[in-house]
């Protein structure tokens, strides 16, 4: 395993990483130096300069471009939104619904996506939730949606990774077998954006939205929704929220008229006042993982990943879910290993993971590195030789 300059570098930008075991950027990971000195130097031109806010939007749009550059798209397409909640409800609530339409959604979806289809019940909308046996994790893919698709699905609501067994469902073949028969595809990436590459235009999906308090880093309070410009056509005219930042026809002064008109991309869905504090230090930290090269940032993430499965096999312990790194996360790993026993285990070894209902996730960062991994594997087998169960 290679592991280039840039790489360990980054290990000493986060403070954190040399004194526990962090294992747990699925869930956040640590405030990294780059991202503070960004927030420090936004703070001091806060308190210093007269006048920064209109500094601050110019920079908020630097970060778009960014943006739009590191996804593969127009920056036209990306809209900011305070989270990926967000993000996803606009999209769910922008699409014209006829009475009988359906929906199809994984039942063991992220809870800000399900829940958000789920509310649009009440409006008539038929939720179809596929039932998944989690007992054998596997990656989705259309064969898993198409008997639960009719001629009267109106769209597919997924994750590109899922967050609590790290998989990677195929995103670009549900797009291509679906959209086509006009069924919006709705992605949440929260997981994978900043972990793996990911390309949007590639991708074929009509939406999707993302935070990027994980693989990006930044602070809680920011998200992006990127519309496709040919789905935008299909929208309601009006987005659920409206307000001045979906106005392109806006007057300088700000006043209301009732002659308003909505921007026709996806920036009808942001709001006048964005989180500048976050988008600045996106911009900062799109920067470095642009200088680490997106490809090397997610080969060692894989690379780590896999380290770990084969150092674990060796204890005769299985990581959940198929090798191949084409269908997992680079950076997310479940290790069926449950209960209050494991989690004060790794607590007292100074461990951070996150456990849920497929068993314990260890996902990585780019400060981890080899030592952290085997910090974790000697945790476990101890506490296998300590007696504790392999499985629940
Ligand atoms: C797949 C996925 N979607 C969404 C979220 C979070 O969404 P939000 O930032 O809107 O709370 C998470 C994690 O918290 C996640 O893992």
């Amino acid at each position: 395993m290679t592991v280039s300059k840039e790489i360990k570098q980054f290990r000493s930008y986060v403070p954190v990483a040399s004194s526990c075991t962090y294992l747990n950027s699925s869930f956040q990971p640590p405030m990294n130096q780059i991202v503070y000195d960004s927030i420090k130097k936004y703070l001091d031109d806060a308190i210093s300069l007269d006048h920064p806010k209109p500094q601050f939007i110019s920079q908020c749009e630097d970060t778009r471009e960014k943006l739009g550059v590191f996804l593969n798209t127009d920056s036209a397409n990306l809209a900011f939104t305070r989270d990926t909640t967000e993000g996803v409800n606009l999209f769910q609530r922008s699409i014209r619904w006829s009475k009988g339409d359906n929906v199809v959604v994984l039942a063991n979806e992220h809870p800000n996506q399900g829940f958000g289809w789920l509310g649009l019940a009440q409006d008539g909308l038929e939720i179809r939730l596929i039932p998944v046996d989690e007992s054998a994790l596997k990656p989705f893919t259309a064969d898993d949606f198409r008997p639960y698709v009719d001629e009267e699905t109106k769209a597919i609501g997924l994750s590109s990774v899922m967050f609590h067994s790290g998989l990677r469902n195929d995103v670009k073949g549900i797009a291509k077998e679906f959209k086509p028969r006009g069924i919006h595809i709705l992605v949440d990436a929260t997981q994978e954006v900043g972990f793996g590459r990911i390309d949007v235009e590639d991708l074929g999906a009509s939406a999707i939205a993302f935070s990027v308090h994980k693989g990006l880093s930044v602070p809680n309070g920011l998200g992006v929704l990127y519309v496709e410009p040919e789905t935008m056509k299909l929208l309601k005219d009006t987005p659920p929220i409206l307000c001045g930042g979906s106005i392109s026809n806006l007057s300088p002064d700000l006043t209301i008229s009732e002659d308003f008109e909505v921007f026709a991309t996806a920036h009808r869905f942001e709001h006048l006042n964005k989180p500048m504090m976050q988008c600045i230090a996106l911009g900062a930290y799109l920067d470095f993982i642009q200088s680490v090269g997106m490809e090397n940032v997610q080969l060692y993430l894989q690379e780590l990943g896999s380290y770990l499965r084969s150092e674990l096999r060796k204890i005769g312990v299985e990581t959940s879910g198929p090798d191949d790194v084409a269908v997992r996360s680079p950076h997310s790993n479940v290790i069926p290993l449950y209960g209050e026993q494991w989690a004060s285990q790794f607590a007292s070894n100074n461990v951070y993971v996150s456990q849920y209902r497929c068993g314990t996730r260890a996902s990585l960062g780019l400060y981890n590195d080899k030592a952290d991994i085997d910090h974790f594997v000697t945790v476990i087998k101890q506490g296998l030789e300590d007696g504790l169960a392999l499985h629940s």
